[in-house]
């Protein structure tokens, strides 16, 4: 077990105590960049898929080591996204809320994810209706559910969320490509609190930055450099922030308010548009 790191928090974020989390990840035995649905998606750089698995095993090793649990998915070699299991659905308070996903390449996932949540039984699964990217648009706070919408999951999908969750849905407008879903532009620190956040204002849209800035004034706000390291596509566990280590400038920050950030290479998935999250759904 990892153990909260010495130095104080000089901020009431990011206290020691941190809670014991379960993931869903899938492993990129098939990860391949064979279309490209975002602008990070090359087709010309191979995928080196030995060092995809062996990052994507340190970041499973890693939640292990700090107590939390990780599920498997079974990859699939017409799905090469599959490794990005963030996308599938929306798990939260016992209730499942299916992927619909936007581009036809990916259409399959939702059916992969749907029977692995129907087998395991442990909550209510619903086939959503509007097209929704599950954890790459949709984020929990305390008391909110923030959506993302713009690129991939429609505003409808919030509405849908909103009755079938109950809890409020803060719809934010995604403005730039590079930040296609609201998990590379934006991360909770803490879901035990609504005002723990860090994001990238530039890939906002005016009034969804005033929405943010309202909702989030101690915000730690990123430099494009770290959101274009994919910094903000990270997981907390409300004390640990495991992030791309490419993202430098967020360490300080993390730091100053109490968080032990912990870096990760992640290079390979990145050729896909995903790093830590996007690997990484959260069963609530
Ligand atoms: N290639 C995938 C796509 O474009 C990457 C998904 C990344 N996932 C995420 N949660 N942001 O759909």
């Amino acid at each position: 077990m990892h153990t909260a790191s010495a130095h104080r928090p000089l901020h009431p974020q990011g206290a020691s105590v941190y809670t014991a989390r379960r993931y869903l990840m899938c492993p990129p035995e098939h990860f391949r960049v064979t279309y490209s649905i975002n602008p990070w998606m090359d087709l010309t750089k191979p995928v080196d898929s030995r060092l995809a698995m062996a990052q994507w095993s340190d970041l499973r090793d890693l939640y292990r080591s700090l107590g939390h649990s990780v599920a498997e998915l079974e990859p699939r070699p017409e799905l090469p996204d599959l490794v990005f299991a963030a996308n599938g659905a929306l798990v939260l308070d016992g209730r499942v809320l299916g992927a619909r996903f936007a581009h036809p390449e990916r259409f399959g996932e939702a059916r992969v994810h749907e029977d692995w949540h129907r087998a395991r039984g442990d909550g209510e699964f619903q086939r959503a209706q509007h097209t929704n990217e599950g954890e790459g648009d949709f984020t929990v706070t305390a008391s909110w559910l923030l959506a993302g919408h713009g690129f991939r999951s429609s505003p409808l999908a919030q509405q849908e969320a909103q009755e079938y969750f109950g809890r409020p849905v803060i719809g934010l407008d995604l403005v730039d490509p590079r930040f296609y879903h609201l998990d590379t532009a934006l991360c909770v620190l803490d879901d035990r609190r609504d005002d723990a956040v860090m994001y990238y204002p530039g890939a906002f849209s005016a009034g969804s930055r005033a929405v943010l800035a309202r909702l989030f004034p101690d915000a730690i706000l990123a430099e494009e450099a770290d959101a274009l390291a994919l910094g903000l596509n990270a997981v907390s566990d409300g004390h640990h922030v495991v992030l791309p280590q490419a993202a430098q400038s967020l360490l300080e920050p993390l730091r100053a308010r109490g968080y032990e950030p912990i870096p990760i290479d992640l290079s390979e998935l990145l050729k896909g548009g995903g790093s830590v999250k996007c690997c990484t759904a959260e069963l609530r």
